[in-house]
């Protein structure tokens, strides 16, 4: 057995079965826009193809090119972002369009160094675009791709640690043409066929000389080092409400959410905060909480509402009956249903 036949068979199964996606070409067909196939893969990154499709049409028919993203309104760029994750990653979306139409006359630098030194693409992105937007050899790894590569191998080495050496057998399998079709493959793959608990190995073009299947647990590839568990933090959030509107705070650029609407909260610590950073006095009643989990921790974020007139500080009055046009980050929009129930459950 040898994976020399991998990129051939890859590809064929690929030119038949690849997923039609809207930042795609097909086989044959002339490369998509170096911008759409930055847009997808920063959208891409943590996120899945479905949750990311809507936001990718929405934004493309908004700003069509990447000098239009450049010259967009940031709070606008950021409530279209609201929902996806990783606020940071907006905010240098707005950085990098702008880097590219000033800097490089509108058009992304087509080798992966100089992808790499524009703001928010890193490794991964870099070796993407380069390969599917601009047609280079690159070695292009995601959660997929390193699935599928550990089985082939049945690499044993535990990850994160063991990435280099994964690194060096995908290397060795990246062909030097259609490394963009190849790196899709190996997604398409890992997506559909090669999936992490449950694998289709009789439907796998690469079952033959795939070393996992030999050893009849292809599943257990790749190897990953225990977990440890994730620190959890309790925090407040304050629903303020008057005349059917609710009020909401523009987050500091710095830290978690940076720059997205909010409910005001107070601080997020390992301690129970009680009612610390209430923008009010006011009788608050509790509206119950929500759990979210970010990458570094988790979050119970206890809602606790109250009515109260007049101004409140640095903030906007919004109207709830449109709260899912505020832009919300999910932890927020989570905590504002969670208040909007406890209002609707006090009414009846
Ligand atoms: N995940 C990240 N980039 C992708 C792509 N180009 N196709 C499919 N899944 C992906």
């Amino acid at each position: 057995m040898s994976v020399d036949a991998v990129p051939e068979k890859l590809l064929t199964w690929y030119d038949a079965h690849h997923r039609r996606l809207p930042w795609r070409a097909g086989p044959g067909e002339a490369p998509t826009d170096p911008y759409r196939v930055w847009l997808s893969e920063i959208m891409l990154q943590q996120t899945t193809v479905a949750a990311v499709k809507p936001y990718f049409d929405r934004f493309t028919a908004r700003w069509p090119t990447v000098a239009d993203l450049a010259a967009a309104d940031e709070a606008e760029v950021m409530s279209a972002w609201a929902g996806l994750g990783y606020y940071a990653r907006a905010r240098n979306l707005i950085a990098c369009a702008r880097a590219v139409t000033d800097d490089h006359g509108a058009r992304f630098p087509d080798s992966e160094a100089g992808l790499r030194a524009l703001p928010g693409i890193g490794d991964y992105s870099a070796a993407a675009i380069a390969a599917i937007a601009f047609g280079r050899r690159a070695v292009v790894i995601d959660a997929n791709v390193e699935r599928v590569a550990s089985r082939i191998f049945a690499f044993d080495q535990p990850l994160p640690k063991g990435r280099p050496a994964l690194r060096a057998l995908v290397d060795s399998i990246t062909p030097d043409r259609r490394a963009g079709d190849f790196a899709q493959a190996m997604m398409d793959l890992g997506s559909s066929i090669c999936t992490p608990r449950a694998p289709q190995c009789l439907l796998c073009p690469l079952s033959p000389d795939c070393t996992a299947r030999m050893t009849g647990r292809p599943e257990a590839f790749p190897v990953k080092a225990a977990k440890r568990p994730k620190p959890q933090r309790l925090g407040t959030a304050f629903w303020i409400e008057h005349d059917d509107r609710v009020w909401l705070v523009r987050r500091p650029d710095k830290g978690m959410l940076g720059g997205m609407r909010a409910l005001p909260s107070g601080p997020w610590g390992d301690d129970d905060p009680g009612l610390a950073g209430a923008p009010v006095d006011a009788a608050w009643r509790e509206a119950g909480s929500v759990d979210h989990v970010f990458t570094h921790f988790a979050l119970k974020l206890r809602v606790v509402s109250a009515a109260h007139p007049g101004q409140v500080g640095v903030g906007e009055w919004w109207p709830i009956d449109t709260i899912a046009d505020a832009g919300l980050p999910t932890l927020f929009a989570r905590a504002a249903a969670r208040a909007i129930a406890d209002r609707d459950a006090q009414e009846h």
